[in-house]
C-alpha cells in the first residue's frame, strides 16, 4: 500500500510543503521545568482522563528532542509544526523564563541547520494555571496576557520562525473546555462557551498585531478545525439543523477572523449565552492573516432535535477510526471547496490531518495499512480541492509520533511513528515509511 497522486498533482511539486505536527503538552513532559497548566490540573482530577494518565513525561521529548529531530529529518519532511508551551517560556510575573526560551531557540536552530522550516503554534491548549485561577478564557484579561507572552517570546525568537499560528483550534479550547467540559479546564455550561471563544479570538487578533511588528517576514495566521456538517436526511428540519450546527462549529470561528463579524446565529442566542463584544473587538479579530491553517479529521452528520436544535449521528456501517470518527475523505474536498466559495481566503495550509488506529508492534514493525490508506485518500482529497481552485500550499500529518491524546490519554495512537511508552523507543510505522517515500520521490523528481 502506497501514497499515490495523479501525475500532475500540485502535491507532487517540490514547492508544496510537507510536514509533521505535534503539540507541547502532548509530547514534551519535562513538567518540573515549567509552570503548571490547565491540563496538569485536569489530569489530576479523577475521572477526566480515560487511562488516568498525565503529561508529566509524555514522549519525554523535552529530553529527547535532539533524537526526535533526527527522526523528523529522516522522514525527509520540509517542515515541522510544533507548539510553544506558554507555561515553559513565561514566569508568573510576566517575565520570560530564559531556560524555557533557550530550549526552543536550540530546537529552532537545529531545525534551521537541518533545513526544516519551523511552523510554530503559540497556543495549543496549555494555558498557565495561574491565569485559569483568575478566570482563564472567561476573563477578557487573558487575551492581553496572551498578547504580552507573544510579544516577549517572538522578540526572543527573532527571525528563526518560518510561520506562526496564534491559536490551535479555538473551537476545542472554548467548546470542549468551557461548555462541554470534556477538555481542560472542564467547565460545563452553555453560557460559557461563546464567551471563552470571543476572548480566544480577541487574543488571536491582538497577537496578530504583535506578530506583524515583531515578525514581519514570517507567515502569520491561525489554525481552525472544521467538521463539515451534512444533514441526515433531505427533510427541512434536518437541513436546518445541519446549517445550525455548521454555524456553531465552523463559521463561528472563521467568519469573525475573515469577515469581521459573527454568523447571524449571534442574534438568536439567548442573552445568557451571548459574549460581550466591545466596540473595536471585531476589527481586531479580523486583522489580515497570511494563511489559514485547516485541521480536518471527519465530518458531522446532523439531525433535528427538539431540545438542542440539532444532534449528531454516527452513520451506520461507515468505516471508523479508533476514535470512532467516520473516515470520509470526500468531506475534506467538500469543506475546502465550500470555504473557498464562501470566503475570500488567504492561502491554506492543512495543519493537521490523520487517524488513530489500533496499532500493534510485531517483530519490531508496525504495519498500519489502514493509516496508509487514510493518508492516501485524504491527500487525494486535498488534490481534488486544488484542482477545483483552492489555494493549498502545504500539508502536515498529525502526528509525528503517538502521544498524549487529551481526554483519551495514551490509548489512542495517531503517530506515523510508534512510541513504546515503557522504553520511549520510537519505531517508524509503515505509514511513516510511505510518507517519506512519497515526499522523497517528489524532491528528486
Ligand atoms: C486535534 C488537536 C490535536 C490532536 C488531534 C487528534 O483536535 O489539535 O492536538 O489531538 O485533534
Amino acid at each position: 500500500m502506497n501514497i499515490s497522486l495523479p501525475q500532475h498533482s500540485t502535491l507532487r511539486s517540490p514547492d508544496f510543503t510537507f510536514g509533521v505536527a505535534t503539540a507541547s503538552f502532548q509530547i514534551e513532559g519535562g513538567r518540573q521545568e515549567r509552570l503548571d497548566c490547565i491540563w496538569d490540573t485536569f489530569c489530576e482530577t479523577p475521572g477526566k482522563i480515560v487511562d488516568s494518565s498525565t503529561g508529566d513525561v509524555a514522549c519525554d521529548h523535552y529530553n529527547r528532542w535532539q533524537d526526535d529531530l533526527e527522526l523528523i529529518e529522516g522522514l525527509n519532511v520540509d517542515a515541522y509544526r510544533f507548539s510553544v508551551s506558554w507555561p515553559r517560556v513565561m514566569r508568573e510575573d510576566g517575565q520570560l523564563n530564559p531556560e524555557g526560551v533557550n530550549y526552543y531557540i536550540a530546537l529552532l536552530d537545529r531545525l534551521l541547520a537541518k533545513n526544516i522550516k519551523p511552523f510554530v503554534t503559540l497556543y495549543h491548549w496549555d494555558l498557565p494555571q495561574h491565569l485559569e485561577d483568575k478566570g482563564g478564557w472567561l476573563n477578557r484579561e487573558t487575551a492581553f496576557h496572551f498578547q504580552h507572552y507573544v510579544d516577549q517570546v517572538t522578540q526572543a525568537f527573532g527571525s528563526r520562525v518560518h510561520s506562526y499560528a496564534t491559536l490551535n483550534e479555538p473551537f476545542c479550547s472554548a467548546y470542549l473546555g468551557y461548555e462541554l467540559g470534556s477538555h481542560a479546564p472542564g467547565i460545563i455550561g452553555k453560557e460559557f462557551g461563546k464567551k471563552a471563544a470571543h476572548h480566544l479570538l480577541l487574543a488571536h487578533g491582538l497577537a496578530m498585531q504583535v506578530l506583524e511588528r515583531n515578525s514581519p517576514d514570517s507567515k502569520n495566521g491561525i489554525v481552525l478545525n472544521f467538521s463539515p456538517c451534512y444533514a441526515m436526511s433531505d427533510s427541512n428540519a434536518d437541513v436546518k439543523a445541519a446549517a445550525l450546527a455548521d454555524a456553531h462549529f465552523n463559521h463561528w470561528y472563521i467568519k469573525p477572523v475573515i469577515d469581521g463579524r459573527y454568523p447571524a446565529l449571534l442574534d438568536q442566542l439567548p442573552d445568557a449565552e451571548r459574549p460581550e463584544i466591545l466596540d473595536n473587538d471585531l476589527a481586531i479579530i479580523a486583522h489580515p492573516i497570511d494563511y489559514l491553517g485547516v485541521n480536518y479529521y471527519t465530518r458531522a452528520i446532523v439531525r433535528a432535535d427538539d431540545q438542542e436544535g440539532f444532534a449528531l449521528e454516527v452513520p451506520e456501517n461507515a468505516p471508523l477510526t479508533d476514535m470512532g470518527w467516520e473516515i470520509y475523505p470526500k468531506g475534506f474536498t467538500d469543506l475546502l471547496v465550500s470555504l473557498n466559495q464562501e470566503y475570500t481566503l488567504p492561502p491554506i495550509y492543512i495543519t493537521e490531518n490523520g487517524s488513530a488506529m489500533k496499532d500493534e508492534i510485531v517483530n519490531g514493525e508496525v504495519n498500519d495499512s489502514q493509516r496508509v490508506a487514510y493518508l492516501n485518500q485524504h491527500l487525494n482529497a486535498v488534490d481534488m480541492a486544488i484542482t477545483q481552485g483552492v489555494d493549498i500550499q502545504g500539508y502536515f500529518a498529525w502526528s509525528l509520533m503517538d502521544n498524549f491524546e487529551w481526554a483519551e490519554g495514551y490509548l489512542k495512537r495517531f503517530g506515523i511513528v510508534y512510541v513504546d511508552y515503557q522504553t520511549q523507543h520510537r519505531t517508524i510505522k509503515a505509514s511513516g515509511h510511505a510518507y517519506r517515500e512519497f515526499i522523497s520521490a517528489r524532491k528528486t523528481a
